[in-house]
């Protein structure tokens, strides 16, 4: 798989790209990650990547010219599956929409500032347009480095234990049971019993009986579909 991001802040990319499983992922050849500052793309000795709007009104509106230039430019290069763009309007990201985007090849990620974009780049060069959640963000960028993160999990090679990204929770409809580890007791605190019973049948009995009850309890809409 490989992704593309645009934006205006690369820098943002740096600490979450740089740890952890996405750092592992990309070192091991599982991804490729790209950055593409959209200022390189601008055609103005300034850099100028926004501008005023056309109804006036509050706030500077991102210019369709470098956007294009830049996606132009990659789809030279290869053929994209999507060319999504973060917004909060967009439809809202979940864990069977990263399932679907985990099995393209190549995706775009345009990350949006200001008042948005033209809405001529949303026409005519997006073909997706995801949200993280219903709240606004000061940019796309944290966006694309969630949706990064939840895509690059599931390419198969990347958790260590390919069973862990089956066991999330939302994988199989209902949220994850709940884990414990040692010591088995704690200020009196103790792990329930059936646990350290050893028979692997009761266990995992338990533990989905555990997941229906708290899916039941924290996300009773999950259960209704
Ligand atoms: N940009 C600003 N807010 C956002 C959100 N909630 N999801 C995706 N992109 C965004």
């Amino acid at each position: 798989m490989r992704i593309d991001i645009i934006t205006i802040f690369p820098g943002m990319f740096e600490g979450p790209f740089s740890e952890s499983i996405i750092k592992r992922a990309v070192q091991k050849g599982l991804v490729e990650i790209h950055l593409h500052n959209l200022r390189d793309y601008a055609t103005d000795k300034h850099r100028k990547v926004d501008d005023y709007a056309f109804s006036g009104g509050a706030g500077m509106v991102m210019m369709i010219e470098p956007i294009d230039r830049c996606i132009s430019k990659l789809k030279l290069e290869r053929l994209y599956d999507e060319v999504i763009y973060l917004s909060p309007d967009g439809v809202i990201l979940n864990q069977s929409l990263s399932n679907q985007l985990s099995l393209k090849g190549n995706l775009i990620l345009l990350c949006g500032h200001y008042k948005g974009v033209d809405e001529r780049v949303r026409e005519h060069l997006i073909t997706m347009e995801i949200s993280i959640g219903d709240y606004v963000l000061s940019g796309g960028e944290l966006a694309a480095a969630v949706l990064t993160d939840s895509l690059v999990r599931l390419i198969p090679g990347v958790l260590n234990d390919e069973t862990s990204a089956l066991s999330d929770s939302f994988q199989n409809g209902l949220v994850s049971p709940p884990a414990y580890t040692r010591p088995r007791i704690y200020k009196n605190w103790e792990v329930p019993d059936v646990l350290l019973s050893g028979d692997d049948k009761i266990i995992e009995e338990w533990k989905h009986q555990k997941a229906i009850e708290r899916t039941a309890k924290r996300r009773p809409d999950m259960l209704d579909n």
